[in-house]
């Protein structure tokens, strides 16, 4: 795909949010209730504890609240809320319209199904509707997994928890932005790999779903590099979706991209779906590993299967138009 027109109306981040369940369940935890142990789990996906409970809308509403904050803006200023959720609290209405009335705010709001790539494809589509007149955006991805895994099936079991992050996007006026480069990819054909009927739990084939997983965040990585012009040693931090410890050392390697570039935080989150990767860019952020000007890759892969990626350029956290501060 070629990148994006270099007039168009691109955006920054100015706000971030994220937010866990108080409940923390540990390996330790989960031993006693099925036959793994700690070492086995942390060997394998490089989980040692999670957080599990909550509602989607009230995690998001955390996460949400506190990126608004952040960003120093009146609710009633955002023009669009995305959130990506796998989880909502019900079929119908989509859980962001209950999160913008908890909010305060009144604007078009929407959820976005594309399991762990959520987020990434929540940030693309703000970036859209920037591009086409909105001036402020609220991301959020938030998923409550714990309420569709079945507690007595190891393989996923292990794996999967509660969470949600949000970020608050706003328009730049010079056209220069934040988004260079993004891919976005869904291959219906591995549906069977990973999948949850409505009102069903989890069903996952691991081996085959950690077989593909590198490979095609490798390959989205890889376009949206290309589309961004800028090669993988530039980057500065790569904030991968947050599944195992060893998709990510993998997907690094492949990519030449340090592992101590990698924001990782699964230890102590497990599995959140849609909420992995804000989770993760929120925690580099607190801890200062990103700065002004740095190149920042966004990567998940998820059922459907789907992938999603994005090459970011940091930018000052205060959108040009705003000479007042926050
Ligand atoms: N505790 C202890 N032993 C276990 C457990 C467990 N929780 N689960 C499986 N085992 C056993 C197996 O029975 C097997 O025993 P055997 O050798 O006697 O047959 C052995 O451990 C090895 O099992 P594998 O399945 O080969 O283990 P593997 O190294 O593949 O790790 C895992 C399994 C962690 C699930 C891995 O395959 C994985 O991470 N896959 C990707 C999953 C993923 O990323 N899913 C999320 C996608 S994103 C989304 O959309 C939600």
């Amino acid at each position: 795909m070629p990148a994006p027109p270099a007039n168009i109306r691109n955006a920054i981040i100015t706000g971030w949010g994220t937010s866990q369940p108080e409940k923390i369940l540990t390996n330790h935890d989960l031993a006693e209730m099925m036959d793994t142990s700690h070492d086995w789990i942390v060997e394998r996906t490089g989980i040692h504890s999670r957080r599990v409970g909550g509602s989607t809308v009230g995690l998001s509403v955390e996460s949400g609240r506190q990126a608004l904050d952040r960003a120093g803006i009146d609710p009633k200023e955002i023009d669009a809320l995305v959130l990506a959720t796998t989880t909502p609290d019900r079929c119908v209405p989509a859980s962001s319209a209950a999160v913008q009335q908890e909010l305060g705010m009144r604007c078009g709001a929407f959820d976005v199904n594309a399991a762990c790539s959520g987020f990434v494809y929540g940030l693309v589509t703000a970036h859209g509707l920037i591009a086409m007149g909105a001036n402020k955006v609220l991301v959020i991805g938030t998923d409550t997994l714990a309420r569709i895994t079945d507690w007595s099936d190891r393989n996923t079991a292990v794996l999967f928890a509660d969470g949600s992050g949000a970020v608050v996007l706003e328009a730049t006026q010079s056209g220069e932005g934040q988004l260079l480069g993004w891919h976005l990819d869904a291959d219906g054909s591995a549906e069977r790999f990973l999948y949850a009927e409505i009102g069903g739990f989890i069903h996952m084939d691991g081996k085959e779903v950690f077989r593909r997983a590198v490979r095609i965040m490798v390959d989205s990585a890889q376009q949206s590099l290309a589309q961004a012009g800028v090669s993988a040693d530039e980057i500065s931090l790569i904030v991968p979706h947050q599944a195992n410890i060893r998709i990510i050392e993998a997907a690094c390697q492949r990519l030449g991209v340090p592992i101590e570039k990698a924001a990782t935080v699964l230890h102590n989150t497990g599995n959140t779906s849609s909420a992995s990767i804000p989770l993760a860019l929120g925690a580099a952020i607190d801890a200062n590993r990103v700065n002004p000007g740095d190149l920042v890759l966004l990567v998940g892969f998820g059922a459907g299967m789907t992938a999603a990626s994005a090459v970011l350029r940091w930018g000052d956290g205060l959108p040009h138009h705003r000479s007042g501060g926050r």
